[in-house]
Formats: C-alpha cells, structure tokens, sequence
C-alpha cells in the first residue's frame, strides 16, 4: 500500500473538510487507493497550528507553510488557504515537485493559473481544484441525462447560489471582503462551484453580461467595534452567459440572500425535458421528460440511490441522504486514485483556470457593462 505524506496549509475550515476527507476515503474505497499520512500541518498562529495537529492527528506542525514545500518526506501538497495565497503556495510546491490539491478559485488572474496549470503539466504531478459539487451524484446524474440526449437540445440555463451567511451588517469584515485577499466576493465565493458545475454538464461559456452590487459598504473590524473597514467586492452578482454549445443561462449569486442558506439551485430546460436541482435538498433531482406526459405530466422525483454515481460507497439504498462531506470524500478520492493509479480526473488546474477566466470576465463586464468574451 502506497503511503501518501500529506502536507496541509491552512487548518480552518477547509483544512478540517479535507482531512475529514481523506481519513473517510481511505475507509471508504480502501488501501489500493493510497493511505493518506497527515506529516506536516501548517497556519500562522502557533497556538491555532499546535491545536490543529493534536485534533486533526497530524505528526508534526509548523507556522511557515515552507517548512512544507521545503519538506522531502510530503508527497502532496494540501491548499486550503485565503484565496490570495494558493497562486504563491501551489507555484512553490509544483516547483517542488509534489502532488498539488487546492481550494477554489484557484488564482485571481487567468495568467496566473495557466501558468499553474501549464507548470503542473511540465513536472507531470497531480494538480487538483477543489470544485467538490462536480462530484456530486446528483450533478453527475444530470450530466449524464444531458450527454445521453434525454433532455434533447439544451436551451436554457437558470441558477442561483445564495447564502446569507454574511447578511448581519455587525458581522466583522474578513478576508472575504478585500480585494487583495479574494480577489472578488460572491461570485468567486459562491458561484465559481455554479461555474465549474455548468461547464462539466454544459461544456465551456462562450460570453457574459454582468451586474454587481454591494449592498453592505462597511462592516466593523472587530465585532461590537465602532471602526470601520470597506467591503470593496460583490455581495451580489449576476450575470447572463451564452454557452458555446447555444445554450443561454442566467447565473446569480448572493452572500447576503436572507434565508438562503446554501441554495444552490439550477434548472436546465431542454427541448426533450428539463432538471431542477437545489443542493438544500441534496438527495432530490427533479426531472421532466416530455415523453411523460398528459396525465401522469409533470416534475417528478428521482431520489439518488446506488446507480447514481458515487452514492453507493456511502449507502446501499435509495433515498438516505448524503452531505456535503461526502462531495469532498468523493473528490479526495478522486484525487488518490490519479495519484495511486494514474487515474484520470477532470478537477485539473486546466479546469480552475477555465474557471478563472469566466470569472474575470464577470468581473470586466460588471464593470464596463458591457458583453465580454471568456478567453480561451
Ligand atoms: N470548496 C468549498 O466548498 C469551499 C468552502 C469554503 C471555502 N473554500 C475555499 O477554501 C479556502 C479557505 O477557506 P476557509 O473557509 O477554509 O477559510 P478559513 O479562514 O476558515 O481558513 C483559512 C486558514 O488559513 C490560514 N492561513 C492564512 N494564511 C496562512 C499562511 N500564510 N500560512 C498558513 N496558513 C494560513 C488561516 O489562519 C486559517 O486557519 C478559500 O480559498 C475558500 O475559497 C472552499
């Protein structure tokens, strides 16, 4: 069994969702795929860093992420950092040599991650984006029914990712906020995983119109503090896009969507049948087919169930829900297995820089209001 020396940077959030992750995966798809060694954990404090290794069960701890890169033992390089720091971080551990995994968006600026991606390609290592809801059954199912024709000719695609985690106005400014540590708000945030869903069952954006709004200006540094900081990015996007395949879809996203709270929901009307998905009710795929209709028409329900892809390692029949932790144990595997076993994987830095270029689109056309071309 091939032992893989993980090194992780960044042990907040994503950190504890990764380790998670990959602990479950082992479990889960066995030891062909890899046993993951959690070696090094690193973050900037050394009291958040020291806690971090005891509770997450990594050997050893380090407050400079390049103890990692700098580390001969680690295989694989774990980014779960800020958004501003996974270009520097990723480009230092290709350069290294190691097995690169980082959180999305990969990078602020279409250059920097193709120069990732190309990077990646040249040391022949694994490089993966996390885009978790690509591996969503229920996505993978809906890809699948629109490859296999069941909803005939794509017309149109209608989405929205609301949260209203960042509604309260008393909720301190974080780095989530500033343009030099996001890069944008929402729509890097939040629609980037719509992005990255709607190119892997749609295929690539041709174009896109945008508008942004901020509807929270300033937001106290510290809780209960009378300073003020700027919120300098989106808290809400939207935009129209062309598809390349002629689909036309409507994209919007809201951090401050009061009473969403992970409303991740599309629908996709083809000329055969139409999908309505929303991750709130992350076992349910409503789907309509045209073939169905007159008197037992209408939506319906398939719950996901062991034939949709990826369920079925985690239960053997139908209609138990599933979470968000299991999109990232099905992703990390995924990432073990193109390490293990050279499998293929679609979640490359090639697929986060595609990401990245729609979303610096959105951004120019936000603000010259005007349609704008995705590069290619
Ligand atoms: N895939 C998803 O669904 C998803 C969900 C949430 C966040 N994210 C992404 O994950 C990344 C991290 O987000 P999060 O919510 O976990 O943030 P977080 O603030 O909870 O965690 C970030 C951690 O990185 C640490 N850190 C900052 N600078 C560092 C440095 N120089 N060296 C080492 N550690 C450092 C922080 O101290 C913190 O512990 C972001 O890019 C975000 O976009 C992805």
């Amino acid at each position: 069994m091939k032992e893989i020396k993980i090194g992780l940077i960044g042990s907040g959030w994503m950190g504890k969702a990764h380790t998670n992750a990959f602990l479950n995966a082992q479990m889960l798809f066995g030891p062909e795929f890899g046993r993951p060694v959690f070696e090094c954990v690193s973050d900037t404090q050394e009291d958040v860093v020291k806690a971090a290794a005891e509770k997450l069960g990594f050997n050893r701890w380090t407050t400079n992420w390049m103890d990692i890169i700098n580390d001969p033992a680690i295989d694989l390089v774990d980014i779960a950092t800020p958004n501003f720091l996974h270009y520097e971080m990723a480009k230092a551990a290709l350069l290294a040599g190691k097995h690169v995994y980082c959180e999305k968006p990969l990078c602020f600026t279409p250059a920097e991650s193709k120069e990732l991606a190309d990077l990646a390609k040249e040391k022949g290592v694994v490089n993966y984006v996390g885009t978790q809801n690509v591996n969503n059954p229920a996505n993978a199912y809906v890809r699948d029914l629109v490859k296999e024709g069941k909803l005939g000719k794509i017309m149109r695609f209608i989405a929205t990712y609301d949260q209203d985690a960042l509604l309260d106005p008393e909720s301190p400014i974080t780095w989530r906020h500033i343009n030099k540590f996001a890069g944008s708000g929402a729509l890097g945030d939040l629609a980037s995983h719509m992005i990255a869903v709607s190119q892997m069952i749609l295929g690539d954006i041709d174009s896109v119109n945008a508008v942004s709004q901020i509807i929270i200006p300033e937001r106290p540094k510290a809780r209960g503090s009378s300073e003020m900081a700027k919120v300098e990015n989106d808290d809400i996007m939207t935009f129209m896009a062309k598809y390349k395949n002629g689909c036309l879809g409507t994209i919007g996203t809201s951090r401050v969507a009061t009473g969403r709270k992970n409303f991740f929901s599309y629908e996709i009307q083809g000329t055969e049948g139409s999908v309505y998905y929303s991750l709130e009710r992350m076992g349910e795929v409503q789907v309509y087919f045209r073939s169905d209709d007159g008197r037992d028409g209408g939506f319906r329900t398939v719950l996901l169930n062991p034939e949709h892809e990826g369920y079925g390692v985690f239960e053997p029949q139908a209609g138990i829900a599933i979470a968000f932790t299991d999109m990232k144990i099905l992703e990390v595997h995924k990432l073990l297995a193109a390490i293990t076993q050279g499998a293929p994987y679609m979640c490359d830095f090639a697929f986060g820089h595609k990401i990245d270029c729609v979303i610096d689109a959105v951004l120019q056309s936000a603000e010259s209001e005007q349609w704008t071309k995705v590069a290619d």
